[in-house]
């Protein structure tokens, strides 16, 4: 098999996709919470992209990605068999994954349940009793939902249109959640838009309980060097490449994230208008 060859591309909901591919060296380093840096075409530009299962034996890793833009939608016209032409990985540091007697709640919005479900595996590996909250904005969007059904010892869904759980964001079933069980609950991990992850770990501390969360800011290299992930906690500069992805949230400048991930907005939107067949690959 060729060096970063696709192997399967599944269509898994509108505009998400699973992609596998044959990466041997990156699948038998990657740990939970890492992740690649993808160049799909010789031309094209570099995604960051979470690893959402390794397998060493094969020499394959999965992605689950959702198309936002150019390359992601690039992406998304790949056929099995073709060969991407870059895969930089694993790169990030792996999550926290701590064996604990109280619980953990891991929460995900949207795509956010594609890169929490490894996290979700990993506690499970090491005995950690779980609770999931997972949330979209109507039920046939909800991403994994078997997955964390098998997995977890509980979980909770929030629907924005209320088709399923509790009705509105997953915030409001976790305000249900810990209002009677905080006392059991040892930390929570927060995965999706900047807004959510914030305000989770608003709620959460509210009840002293802290949280992690995954930065998704805009890379260059994703080696340390360019400073376009960079993030501001306490008043320190951190690069999420390196240092993160995942972090404590409390301290985190997420107005400053929210303000820098929307620097190249009119450039991108202008890119994917004029993408719909990439002329690379015509
Ligand atoms: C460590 C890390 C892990 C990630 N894991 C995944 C994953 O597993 N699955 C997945 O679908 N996406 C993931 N992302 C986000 C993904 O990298 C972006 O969606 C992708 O780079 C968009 O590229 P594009 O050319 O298609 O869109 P662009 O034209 O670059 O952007 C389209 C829109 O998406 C926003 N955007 C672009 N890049 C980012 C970013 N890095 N973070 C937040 N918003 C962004 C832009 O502001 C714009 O509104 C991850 C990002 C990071 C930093
Ligand atoms: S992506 Fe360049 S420093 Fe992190």
């Amino acid at each position: 098999m060729r060096a970063f060859e696709i192997v399967s591309h599944e269509f898994l909901a509108p505009g998400v996709f699973r992609l596998a591919l044959y990466a041997p060296l990156v699948a038998s380093h990657a740990k939970t919470g890492q992740f690649v840096v993808l160049i799909p075409v010789a031309t094209g530009e570099r995604i960051p992209l979470t690893i959402n299962r390794a397998d060493p034996e094969r020499g394959l890793i999965t992605v689950v990605y959702q198309v936002v833009g150019k390359t992601t939608h690039l992406l998304s016209t790949m056929k099995v068999g073709e060969a991407l032409f870059s895969v930089l990985g694993p790169l990030g540091r792996p999550s926290h994954i701590e064996k604990t007697e109280k619980t953990v709640v891991l929460v995900s919005g949207g795509l956010g349940a594609a890169i929490i479900l490894p996290e979700m595996y990993a506690f499970r590996s090491v005995g950690t009793p779980v609770v999931s909250v997972i949330g979209a904005r109507t039920e046939s969007l909800l991403l994994f939902r078997d997955e964390f059904e098998r997995y977890s010892d509980r979980v909770l869904i929030a629907t924005n249109d209320g088709s399923c759980g509790v009705k509105g964001f997953v915030t409001d079933a976790l305000a249900e959640y810990l209002a009677s069980e905080s006392s059991q609950v040892a930390f929570v991990k927060a995965i999706g838009p900047n807004r959510m992850m914030e305000a989770v770990s608003k709620l959460a501390s509210s009840y002293g309980i802290p949280t992690y969360v995954s930065l998704t800011s805009i890379m260059v290299d994703g080696t340390g060097m360019c400073g376009s992930c960079r993030v501001s906690i306490h008043g320190e500069i951190k690069h999420v490449c390196v240092d993160g992805p995942e972090f404590l949230a409390d301290g985190i400048d997420f107005q400053e994230l929210e303000h820098r991930n929307a620097r190249f907005q009119r450039l991108e939107k202008e890119a994917f208008a004029s993408c719909g067949c990439h002329p690379e690959r015509r």
